[in-house]
């Protein structure tokens, strides 16, 4: 009943990124002074979590080669006597151990979770999509994993969208069963306003059970030939309960430019000292709209 292990698909091709996303993976795109993916990894690690598998492809090496410990550059700052930065270097690799296994193609979250078949076992795990990371509150690992706890099934990280903007996510539908848990009992992928069946989105982060895999294995590709985790999910509520958490916390994508910026901004208004110098700036650009 203990949640071991976390699962990070980050082998996507990170198409609205390009150009910047080309040889860079976007997953290692820098929040202020830290790459996306290492919140990721940091957020596991709060939820006692020291075990990661990132899902990545042949041109995503820069990942795996973020948590590999860099001794020669240790060594320098350890001389220069930097230990401010030699600590939060440290940090990186501290805690979780992290593996990686490469997508040999990119067919789909859902075939990205799969490749995770042999390094999970036959255990539940985390799922926590490499481009999305989250404020405020407790951490959406920590959150998820005590539900599975609670419930011994499935669960889904959500949260609440305006109705206008559910037809861009994933939609659950069921029973509430106590405040901002409920059971599911339907999954819609972008649906129209008409047809959601709740505002609940799911929000990039999931425990799932080692029956999602012989249901990914069954699962057809659907749009874009992609292979979908959501169908998957679909189909493990034919033989198992699947919860769902509205998660007390707030997301932040960085697939995508201006929500990339926009998270950015987000990260720095909470530091003060950053904030400081970069207020100004702000406010000048407002007046001179
Ligand atoms: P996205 O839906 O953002 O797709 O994937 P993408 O390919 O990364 O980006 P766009 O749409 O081309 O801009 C959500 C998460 O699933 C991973 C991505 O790396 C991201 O963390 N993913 C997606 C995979 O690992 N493999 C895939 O085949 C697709």
């Amino acid at each position: 009943m203990e949640i071991r292990k976390t699962v990070i698909p980050a082998a996507g091709f990170g198409t609205r990124m390009l150009p910047a996303a080309k040889a860079v993976p976007k997953e290692m795109l820098p929040v202020l002074d830290k790459p996306t993916i290492q919140y990721v990894v940091e957020e596991a690690a709060e939820a006692g979590i020291n075990d990661a598998l990132l899902i990545t492809s042949r041109e995503k090496r820069a990942l795996e080669d973020h948590f590999d410990r860099a001794g020669e550059l240790e060594d320098r700052l350890a001389a220069a006597g930097k230990y401010d930065l030699l600590t939060a270097l440290r940090a990186v690799t501290a805690g979780v151990r992290v593996h990686a296994v490469r997508q040999g193609e990119q067919k789909g979250l859902g075939h990205a979770v799969l490749q995770a078949r042999d390094h999970v076992g036959q255990e539940a795990f985390l799922c926590q999509l490499g481009d999305a990371i989250f404020s405020g509150g407790i951490g959406p690992a920590e959150q998820l994993v005590r539900a599975y706890e609670k419930f011994g099934t499935a669960v889904i990280g959500l949260e609440e969208v305006p109705v206008e903007k559910v037809e861009r996510y994933g939609i659950v539908g069921g029973e509430m069963v106590a405040e901002g848990v409920i059971r599911i009992e339907t999954l819609v992928e972008k649906p129209s306003r008409e047809s959601a069946p709740s505002r609940l989105a799911i929000a990039a982060r999931y425990v799932l059970t080692p029956y999602v895999f012989e249901c990914l294995e069954k699962t057809q590709p659907g749009k874009g030939g992609e292979i979908q985790l959501t169908d998957a999910i679909k189909m493990m509520l034919g033989k198992e309960r699947v919860h769902g958490v509205v998660l007390k916390a707030r997301r932040h994508d960085i697939g995508n430019p201006v929500d990339w910026l926009k998270t950015n901004l987000i990260f720095a208004r909470r530091e003060p000292e950053m904030w400081r110098q970069i207020e100004p700036l702000v406010r000048s650009l407002m007046s001179n709209e």
